[in-house]
């Protein structure tokens, strides 16, 4: 969908930013990390999304470049670049979506959590000026781990006195592009036309497609099914392995993270009915943080859908998760407190 919001906005650009900024209301995105491998991708699918106004990069090194190339881009967003730490109010300030893909990625051998030294600080950090900056602002959330850096955004957000779980969002909906595309190769289905929510967290066994709940059903064998789920679960392993030590997922991500931000806008606009799977503050299980489907509405999270019926295979696949998904919750609840 995405993809033909983009090929439409390149074939009328003119049009549609004269009709976007009479239409659509000034909006605001920020991206943290701007010139990484998910960054700079994600910069152009924002700016080719003409919900946006302004867009916002920011990172540590780079992102005048970065800013400059996409800012050519005739489309309604204008472009800002900040680059350094002194700049980060101002890249924050007013945003309506704050997308987080800051901090390093995985390498061979390497689990979510081998990332949590270095990527926790750099979150914790990041979100003591969203707070500060843009305290009612969507906070998308793709460093890794997710499972823990959502806690830990909660936590800062909390101490700030800021924190509205309806506005915080572990991005998981890779694991939903991945579920959709692999399900539909091995079901023979056109893959626009497949859906398959994926619950839990974004790890490893945490990832918890729900095949027994796609769309269309297809007649795929309990080895099909196992399969699938398994693929799903190793998609981040599987693009890490073949980039042999040059990062994780960045084009799919930010693929992605641009679905899942344009639904966050959407929603802000009060598009009736949208619907993303993310990781957020949840009642559904007996865990502070999951993934399931949400409805996406003008303060956000509208209203959080329950996981409905489980197939036998998917409800031991529940049960199984949720100590490793809990032991992640408590361990970034644990470091965002400390000193
Ligand atoms: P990358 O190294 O290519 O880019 C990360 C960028 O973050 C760099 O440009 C770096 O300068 C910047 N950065 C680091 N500290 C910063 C700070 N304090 N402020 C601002 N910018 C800062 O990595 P990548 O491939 O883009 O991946 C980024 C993160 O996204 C990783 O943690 C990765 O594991 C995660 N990821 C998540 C998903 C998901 O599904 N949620 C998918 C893919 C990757
Ligand atoms: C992914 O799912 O691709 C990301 O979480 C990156 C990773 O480390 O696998």
């Amino acid at each position: 969908q995405i993809l033909r919001s983009v090929q439409s906005a390149a074939r009328k650009s003119n049009y549609t930013r004269n009709y976007a900024s009479a239409a659509s209301p000034e909006r605001k995105v920020t991206i943290l990390g701007a010139a990484g491998g998910i960054g700079q991708s994600l910069s152009m699918l924002m700016k080719l999304n003409p919900l946006v106004s302004t867009l916002s990069l920011y990172d540590l090194a780079g992102t005048p470049g970065v800013a400059a190339d996409v800012s050519h881009i005739n489309t309604r967003a204008q472009v800002f670049g900040y680059a350094e730490d002194k700049e980060l109010g101002k890249a924050l300030e007013g945003s309506d979506v704050v997308i987080i893909p800051a901090g390093v990625p995985r390498k061979p051998g390497m689990t979510r959590d081998d990332l949590f030294n270095i990527n926790a600080g750099i979150v914790k950090n990041l979100c003591k000026s969203v707070a500060q900056y843009c305290p009612n602002a969507l906070v998308n959330m793709i460093s890794n781990p997710v499972n823990s850096t959502v806690p830990i955004a909660s936590e800062v957000f909390k101490k700030a006195g800021t924190y509205d779980p309806k506005r915080l969002f572990g991005v998981t909906t890779l694991d939903v592009v991945r579920a959709k595309t692999f399900y539909a190769t091995k079901a023979g289905l056109p893959v626009e036309a497949v859906n398959v929510p994926v619950v839990g967290g974004h790890a490893g066994i945490t990832i918890l497609p729900l095949f027994s709940q796609a769309h269309p059903q297809a007649n795929l064998s309990n080895a099909d099914i196992e399969y699938l789920t398994k693929r799903t679960q190793d998609g981040g392993t599987e693009v890490v392995l073949a980039k042999a030590g040059k990062g994780s997922a960045t084009l799919s991500m930010a693929y992605a993270g641009a679905i899942f931000a344009d639904a966050c806008l959407k929603g802000l606009n009060g598009v009736p009915d949208v619907v993303e799977c993310s990781y957020v503050a949840s009642t559904v299980t007996d865990l502070p943080f999951f993934a399931s489907k949400v409805r996406l509405g003008k303060n956000g999270v509208e209203e959080i859908y329950g996981l409905g019926t489980l197939s036998e295979y998917e409800q031991e696949g529940l049960e199984n998760l949720k100590a490793e998904l809990k032991s992640s919750i408590d361990k970034g609840i644990e470091f965002a407190n400390k000193e």
